[in-house]
């Protein structure tokens, strides 16, 4: 007998077919595609046409993780649903993906942790696997961000980073007997500080100020549309992902040397980057989907995942180091044997 941790037995992960190109995104505001990926490594997105939603294509993946695992929705005993483009404002959108995969009754949770989205919930998820409480658990990440970015010169420093996509994995309870070759979570890392909560962030819609929660002169500050800092965001995310990596490694009596790949969060190649220098990782270790995708904030860990069992860059048995950072300022890691 040994001991219940949390294994990774699906995957599933959907873009829309629209792809955007950085050339496409001058129709609507200054830039070039020589800006975007001298400065991002970004080429080009996918957004959404209409009415699809962030549930929507969180569907899609889930529907895929789910065939993966061999399981149908009924086998489910939890949902999480991390994003920051929610269908509405309420209910979360975990429910209306629960709804749609034909389910009732159990719990559907929304994580609003941004970037770092997906790392919270799986270990959230883990947690209630560790201790017995759920035996098998989805965990979504899924962003609509196309509908929500200014599309003018104004909002460029923001909205030529961004796409939409969603990626899900299946976590199910399983016995760990020789933590030296099973696959299982080892462990998940968290972070937050709040202080820098308005250098990433959506002003309005909004009750901290004196105006109604949908103002018309919100609308016109463009308090609607994300703000960011980028410098700060820059320098904190290669600060703190490789922090968070070192602890994991740490915690688990692994080096780096050990892991067989790197999926960070997909924020700007720069970013990834720059961390992979830090930690002394060969980039030929570090998988990458932000030129083809973007920043699809929640969605691109299991985004990448998926895209790396694609291309033969993943397989059982492997050591997978992932670390994401993001507005709240929030980060995490997470240390897994996949
Ligand atoms: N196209 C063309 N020019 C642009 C664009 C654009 N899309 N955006 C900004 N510019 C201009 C600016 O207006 C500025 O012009 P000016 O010098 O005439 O004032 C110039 O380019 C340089 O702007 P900076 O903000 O100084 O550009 P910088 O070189 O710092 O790069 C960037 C900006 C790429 C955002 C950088 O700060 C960065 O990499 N930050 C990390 C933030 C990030 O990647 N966030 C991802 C989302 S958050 C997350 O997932 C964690």
């Amino acid at each position: 007998m040994g001991t219940v941790r949390s294994r990774m037995t699906g995957i599933g992960s959907y873009v829309p077919p629209r792809v955007v190109t950085n050339d496409d995104l001058t129709q609507w505001l200054d830039t070039s595609d020589e800006w975007i990926v001298q400065r991002t490594g970004i080429r080009e997105r996918r957004w959404v046409e209409g009415t699809t939603s962030t549930s929507d294509l969180a569907l899609e993946a889930s529907k895929q993780a789910l065939e993966s695992a061999g399981m149908v929705a009924g086998d489910l005993d939890m949902i999480f649903l991390a994003t920051l483009s929610p269908d509405h404002f309420f209910p979360g959108s975990a429910v209306f993906l629960q709804t749609k995969l034909g389910i009732s009754g159990i719990p559907a949770i929304d994580v609003r942790q941004q970037c770092t989205g997906f790392i919270y919930a799986i270990s959230i998820a883990d947690q209630y696997i560790r201790t017995g409480a759920a035996q098998r658990i989805l965990v979504v990440g899924a962003e609509v961000h196309s509908k929500g970015l200014d599309k003018s010169t104004r909002g460029r420093d923001v909205t030529v980073l961004f796409g939409d996509g969603a990626g899900g994995v299946i976590l199910e309870a399983t016995d760990v007997t020789d933590p030296a070759v099973d696959s299982y979570i080892m462990s998940t890392h968290l972070y937050a500080d709040g202080a820098y909560a308005e250098e990433l962030w959506v002003p309005g819609v909004s009750t901290a100020y004196d105006e109604e929660i949908v103002d018309p002169r919100m609308i016109d500050r463009g308090d609607q549309y994300p703000k960011m800092n980028g410098r700060q965001v820059f320098v904190h995310a290669v600060k703190h992902m490789p922090e968070a990596v070192e602890t994991a490694l740490a915690q688990n009596g692994y080096t780096i040397d050990d892991v067989d790949l790197f999926v960070f969060h997909q924020a700007n190649l720069r970013i990834n980057e720059a961390a992979a220098q830090r930690l002394g990782v060969p980039g030929d270790k570090v998988f990458n989907t932000i030129e083809r995708f973007a920043n699809t904030t929640a969605a691109t860990i299991p985004i990448g995942l998926h895209e790396a069992i694609k291309a033969g860059r993943l397989e059982r048995g492997m050591l997978v180091a992932s670390a994401a950072f993001g507005s709240g300022f929030t980060w995490g890691s997470a240390l897994f044997r996949w």
